[in-house]
């Protein structure tokens, strides 16, 4: 077999998508993902909902994933799960299902680190795209719903977290600030999308002063609480006649952390190759503001395609291909994770 070829099946069901796609080596073959709509109305994702969807959905979503790749059950040659962090009950979703496959077709499974696969999303080829990945050591800003990490990347599997969240995660804060103005979960891209019609400077909200490379955003969080809940008691529709000015001053915010933080590290470790990961990096704000900074500090950045900011089950595929060549495999009897650190030799 030649290892560059070989065919992956990945299955990640960490949060709210099920995702499965289909790798050949590193070029990707197909990427599938159902999202839920459940949870919409609930202003956050509720675990036992979404484990019920991921059952209803893992088979078909995998199925679609084969045939939009060409290739039977059969031709894989090792199955790729998520095996954390994330909610239990998701996790075990496609935990289950990747290992009753493993042993229906008598094929080796690979656990992989949701976020450890964020970031190794930049090594997946694309079909007919040009493939210009990261060179090591490069630094990632990780930012996701549960996530916020600036992790030097050494190589594939030598990752070191240099600084990351005390509390809220940026997405997190997104979707909380949302919910503040009644939007639906998930708020993030709707901040966004609202954000691009206001004014970033209508309101002032404070940044926070941590130390070093770590981050905090439920201060931030509270003081837009308590704008829109002064705002309403002088006007009930307050939060609805200045959301945008609200989305874009909020977002403006969160993005100027982020960047403040990812500039200490370039400057601090001396590293000039910068990615962003996770499903914060498709925010439009972050990633113009990624743009101008490699203008201005001459970085080199990188800028996950939409389709792998937010979860799928690509970035799984890749570490799965990684960890193929590596020879890597998982046992039978592993458990899913809701809490995975990676350490440095992952
Ligand atoms: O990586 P991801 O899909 O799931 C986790 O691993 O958490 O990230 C989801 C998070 C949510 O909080 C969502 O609101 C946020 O990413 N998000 C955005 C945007 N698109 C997704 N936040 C701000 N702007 C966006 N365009
Ligand atoms: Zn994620």
């Amino acid at each position: 077999m030649d290892e560059r070829n070989v065919k992956i099946l990945a299955i990640e069901s960490s949060c709210d998508d099920t995702c499965a796609a289909v790798l050949s080596g590193n070029l990707l073959l197909s990427n599938v993902v159902a999202g839920q709509q459940v949870h919409h109305d609930f202003g956050g994702v509720v675990p036992e909902l979404a484990s019920r969807a991921h059952q209803q959905n893992i088979v078909p979503v995998v199925d679609i994933a084969l045939k939009k790749a060409g290739i039977k059950k059969e031709e894989i040659d090792a199955i790729a799960l998520t095996r954390g962090p994330g909610l239990m009950g998701s996790l075990l979703v496609g935990v289950s299902f990747a290992k009753a496959l493993s042993i229906g077709l008598n094929k080796p499974l690979i656990e992989v680190n949701h976020m450890q696969a964020h970031i190794l999303s930049h090594f997946i080829r694309t079909p007919g795209e040009e493939f210009n990945p990261p060179s090591f050591p490069f630094l990632c800003l990780t930012v996701s719903g549960g996530h916020t990490q600036i992790v030097l990347v050494r190589d594939y599997f030598d990752m070191e977290i240099l600084g990351q969240t005390l509390d809220d995660a940026a997405g997190e804060a997104f979707d909380k600030a949302a919910k503040i103005m009644t939007l639906p979960y998930p708020g993030g891209p709707l901040v966004d999308k609202f954000a691009a019609l206001g004014n970033p400077k209508a309101f002032n909200f404070p940044t926070p002063h941590i130390p070093e490379l770590n981050f905090s955003f439920s201060g931030l969080k509270t003081s837009f609480l308590y704008l829109v809940r002064d705002g309403k008691l002088a006007n009930p529709n307050f939060a609805e006649e200045h959301k945008n000015d609200l989305c874009a001053s909020f977002q403006y915010r969160v993005v100027s952390i982020l960047i403040d933080k990812i500039t200490k590290a370039a400057q601090q470790t001396g590293v000039k190759e910068i990615a962003i990961a996770g499903g914060v990096a498709a925010n439009s704000g972050l990633r113009k503001a990624v743009a101008e900074a490699a203008d201005k500090y001459s970085w080199k950045v990188y800028i996950p395609k939409m389709q792998y900011c937010t979860d799928n089950a690509a970035m799984i595929g890749i570490v799965g291909y990684y960890k193929f060549l590596k020879k890597e495999f998982a046992d039978i009897d592993l458990v899913p994770k809701a809490r995975l650190e990676f350490s440095k030799k992952a």
